[in-house]
């Protein structure tokens, strides 16, 4: 049966799930981080589940109004800043992937906090992709790997990416059918599921019945049974 070992998720929705509940889209963002805990927590627990990449904030995000963002970065550092305990209590290590140069000097600070704090956690890494754009990152590691003598090989290129690891597992939440810019190169043989449901409205219900689906799928990697 097939491990679902690299979870990765576009968690989308917040701001439809608000509006339609009468809100404002922020308070989507915010019902939204409280499902990121559940859904870490409980990856956290499950045998098989080595690593969870979470779509947080991407390279293109910055193009929303100013006050929606500026919501979004403060959410972050009061979610980094809470959530200490629980990364530490479940032994989660906690790694950003982004070009995290763009974030302010307080937020960068936090991140890195977190990081060193849970540096030495082995269980469930979470992958938290903060102003993440796959273009941005293939751009940057081909930058840092250009100049090598023999060309560029796969390997080469894999391991100066940011995300070194390839996805089994790809969900998309909030009905659309696209990758929206996220681990481009990882996501190559993946399966990919996309839902419906709004992401405030994801549960470990809805990820263990997509985790019994994946199980199921015959995965073939280009070869036959
Ligand atoms: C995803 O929810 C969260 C982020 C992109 C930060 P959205 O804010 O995109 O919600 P919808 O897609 O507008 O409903
Ligand atoms: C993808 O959602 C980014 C995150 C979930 C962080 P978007 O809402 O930004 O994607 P598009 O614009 O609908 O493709
Ligand atoms: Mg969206």
């Amino acid at each position: 049966m097939n491990k679902a070992r690299h979870i990765a998720i576009i968690m989308d929705g917040n701001g439809r799930w608000a509006e339609l509940k009468g809100k404002k889209r922020v308070q989507g963002h915010e019902a939204g981080a409280k499902i990121v805990k559940e859904i870490t927590t409980f990856c956290s627990n499950a045998k098989d589940i080595e690593r969870l990449t979470l779509y947080a904030f991407s390279t293109e995000n910055w193009k929303r109004p100013r006050l929606e963002v500026e919501f979004l970065m403060k959410l972050l550092e009061k979610y980094l800043k809470n959530e200490l305990n629980t990364y530490i209590r479940n032994n989660i290590r906690f790694e950003p992937i982004g070009d995290l140069r763009a974030f302010s000097k307080s937020l960068q600070k936090t991140i890195q906090t977190i990081q060193e704090k849970t540096a030495h956690c082995d269980g469930l890494v979470q992958a938290l992709a903060l102003n993440y754009g796959a273009q941005d990152e293939i751009i940057r590691a081909v930058n840092k790997i250009k100049d090598c003598d023999d060309g560029i090989t796969e390997v080469m290129l894999s391991n100066a990416l940011d995300s070194k690891h390839s996805v089994d597992l790809l969900i998309r939440t909030g009905g659309d059918h696209r990758l929206s810019n996220f681990l481009l190169w990882q996501v190559a043989y993946a399966e990919i599921f996309f839902i419906d449901t709004l992401w405030p409205d994801f549960k470990v219900e809805s990820l263990e019945k997509i985790l019994k689906d994946f199980k199921k799928i015959e995965r073939r990697f280009g070869g036959i049974k």
